[in-house]
């Protein structure tokens, strides 16, 4: 099996908890209609995500429908998006929250909470001594009430944090936040909306005014849609940041503080995950008519911070898998990004596999890390020839527990 890392699933108290917002909202309505209901929704929801792109606060965040909606829909998957980001930061990547103290978060464009509930949740499960103190920032003050009302509702699951919640249209006010750094600034699926039709160079100040807020070890979740758009404008966002920025490093998505390089080059992949989850019981009966494509999260990421990256090997030998794991030409292959940046295809031919070797490597995830050893390379140096299956191994493959 492919796991280097088992995480707890979402948990089923925020299902039940949207569900039961639901039932009560319309108290006189059977399930199905409610189901119905929210299915119309989402449509228009799907919609304005991926082909209006109009975004503004009247466009999901002032409804109560448009908020249950997402909530009992998108919000899983939106958690397992930053919960997968928070793990690899603090299982692979080594963040460690400060010794004592508390443990300060920002999450911007928090919606109704989905990132700040998957970090105060796998903080959490750390135990920490630590107090956690949260502040999410919304322009929809209807999104912020739900956030309150989750915190309050399933304290067992973030018992040691606080939270405050602020009203504010983030593409002016950040700048007025100067005194306070964080240990952790979330952006779950919220700098696109945020800076829809901007310029890039608007983008650039406003983000590097951020990371000012970042304290000495920090770091900055940036999760976005997996739209190539996104993606590409994410990664050269982060890789002018740290050129001009001396004490900020890109962690992740790569190794050695170097930027995504399928930005500029005419690579047929762009940097994005492509993560199977388990799916809810709820969000399966609302798809059933549906049927969106809910058993995988899609999403960009980076991760920024003020201290030194760990270091990995500067070569081949470690890359994280950017393709789909392709059977071709009897062979298995993926594109890799490796520990120097470059862009370097794998190949392992299937008649040196056993069946069930050629089906764990198939089970390999767009996102995962690995380790090639004895790679051989020839006049082609992107190509790598893997020679057997003892030669690779997956330090950072997560997956989740079965529901
Ligand atoms: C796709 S939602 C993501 C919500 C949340 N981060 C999550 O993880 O589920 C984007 C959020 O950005 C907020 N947003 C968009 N433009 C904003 C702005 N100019 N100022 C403040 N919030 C904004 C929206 O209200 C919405 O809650």
């Amino acid at each position: 099996m492919i796991s280097s890392l088992q995480l707890p699933t979402y948990p089923q108290e925020l299902e039940a908890w949207w569900w039961q917002k639901a039932l009560t909202k319309w108290s006189d309505h059977g399930e199905e209609k409610i189901l119905n209901l929210l299915r119309r929704e989402i449509v228009e929801q799907s919609d304005r995500f991926n082909k209006k792109r109009i975004f503004d606060l009247g466009a999901y965040g002032s409804r109560d429908l448009s908020i249950l909606a997402y909530g009992n829909f998108f919000f899983p998957r939106t958690w397992y998006a930053m919960n997968l980001c928070l793990a690899e930061a603090h299982f692979f990547r080594s963040w460690k929250k400060s010794q004592k103290g508390p443990i300060r978060i920002l999450d911007l464009g928090s919606g109704s909470g989905a990132s700040s509930f998957a970090v105060l949740q796998f903080l959490n499960n750390l135990d920490l001594d630590n107090p956690i103190f949260l502040n999410a920032y919304d322009y929809s003050g209807k999104s912020l009430g739900f956030l309150e009302q989750i915190h309050g509702a399933l304290k067992r699951l973030w018992a040691k944090s606080k939270i405050q919640t602020k009203r504010l249209d983030l593409t002016s006010n950040l700048t007025k936040e100067k005194n306070q750094k964080y240990d952790l600034i979330l952006m779950g699926y919220s700098f696109n909306e945020i800076f829809e039709r901007r310029e890039m160079e608007e983008k650039e100040k406003w983000m590097e005014d951020l990371t000012r807020l970042l304290s000495s070890n920090g770091i900055l979740i940036v999760v976005e849609p997996a739209n190539k758009k996104s993606c590409q404008e994410l990664h050269s966002l982060s890789s002018q940041l740290i050129s001009s920025q001396n004490e900020l490093f890109l962690h992740a998505p790569y190794f050695n503080n170097h930027s995504c390089p399928l930005i500029s080059n005419s690579s047929k992949y762009y940097s994005h995950e492509v993560r199977k989850i388990p799916i809810t019981n709820r969000v399966q009966k609302i798809n059933i008519p549906l049927n969106l494509e809910m058993n995988q999260v899609k999403f960009g990421f980076c991760i920024l911070g003020k201290q030194k990256p760990k270091s990995y090997a500067f070569d081949s030998t470690i890359c994280r898998v950017v393709s789909p794991i392709n059977k071709k030409k009897g062979t298995l292959n993926f594109i890799g990004i490796g520990g120097n940046g470059m862009e370097y295809r794998y190949e392992i031919q299937r008649r040196d596999l056993k069946n069930d070797e050629t089906k764990i490597l198939t089970k390999l995830e767009r996102g995962d890390i690995l380790k090639i050893k004895n790679g051989l390379v020839g006049k082609d140096l992107t190509l790598i020839r893997v020679p057997n299956f003892e030669s690779v191994t997956w330090p950072f493959a997560p997956r989740w527990e079965k529901a």
